[in-house]
């Protein structure tokens, strides 16, 4: 039986899911929060869909001894490819999953041009296939930006700007929307600036917060606390890294 003084789990292959959590934070402060970094696995984006699945798996086992009453899916690989079978095996947790935020794109800027940023894993997935066919604005590219989340999770700005410059550079003036369909993308918003220009970001957090709160309530979950109190975050990473907590915290307090 799920109770309201358990704890909100949340996951990606890294530091990426952070830029979730940082939305989550703005509207459930006072709920008590663990983040599974996976930096053993990292990257996700290349792995097979069995690979992710166990991997997955794992993850939730942690966090279910962990008490937690409802489980985020902070990374778009993960939840394309492994959110049904979470939901089938574990049918008396919730899951919160992210997607590539394109429905966004439908909704607030159709006319223009846009370029999808997303791991291989998550544009090959069928979920994301059905996303696509459903929003297509015939005005759209796609760029499974092969290696970009483990340059994000290194922090080597370098290699970042250099890899932007080849990999994105040929779409200069050529699109005004960004989908950041890879919860890592978001923390480099300034860097695609740089080789784009300015265009508009879309980024599927904020909805995946909203929606989060809207299933606590739903499901009578939301933690009873007195006004003015904060809530807790755990950080747990797969490789026990200082160096990745560290980050996280620094990005998380920014
Ligand atoms: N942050 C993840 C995502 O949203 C995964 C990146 C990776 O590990 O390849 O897709």
């Amino acid at each position: 039986m799920l109770n309201n003084n358990g704890k909100i789990g949340i996951f990606d292959s890294g530091i990426g899911g952070v830029t979730v959590l940082k939305e989550i934070i703005k509207i459930l402060p006072k709920e008590n929060y663990i983040y599974y970094s996976d930096s053993k696995n990292n990257p996700y984006g290349d792995k097979t869909s069995n690979e992710i699945l166990e991997i997955c798996d794992n993850i939730v086992k942690y966090l279910l001894k962990e008490n937690c009453k409802i489980i985020v899916i902070a990374c778009n690989t993960a939840s394309a490819i492994a959110v049904d079978f979470l939901r089938e095996k574990y049918n008396n947790i919730p899951f919160i999953a992210i997607e590539p935020a394109y429905k966004m794109v439908y909704d607030f800027a159709y006319d223009k041009p846009t370029l999808i940023m997303a791991t291989k894993g998550t544009i090959e997935s069928k979920k994301f296939n059905m996303l696509y066919k459903k929003y297509n604005n015939n005005k759209t590219y796609i760029m499974e930006c092969i290696g970009l989340a483990d340059i994000i999770e290194e922090e080597n700005t370098k290699k970042i700007n250099e890899y932007l410059e080849k990999n994105i550079g040929s779409y200069k003036g050529k699109v005004e929307n960004v989908v950041l369909g890879c919860t890592h993308y978001p923390l480099i918003q300034n860097e695609i600036k740089k080789v784009l220009g300015n265009v508009n970001f879309f980024n599927g957090a904020e909805k995946v917060a909203n929606h989060l709160k809207e299933i606590l309530i739903e499901k009578q979950l939301l933690l009873n606390m007195l006004e003015n109190e904060k809530g807790t975050i755990n950080f747990f990473d797969s490789r026990n890294s200082k160096i990745k907590k560290e980050r996280f915290f620094k990005i998380l307090e920014k």
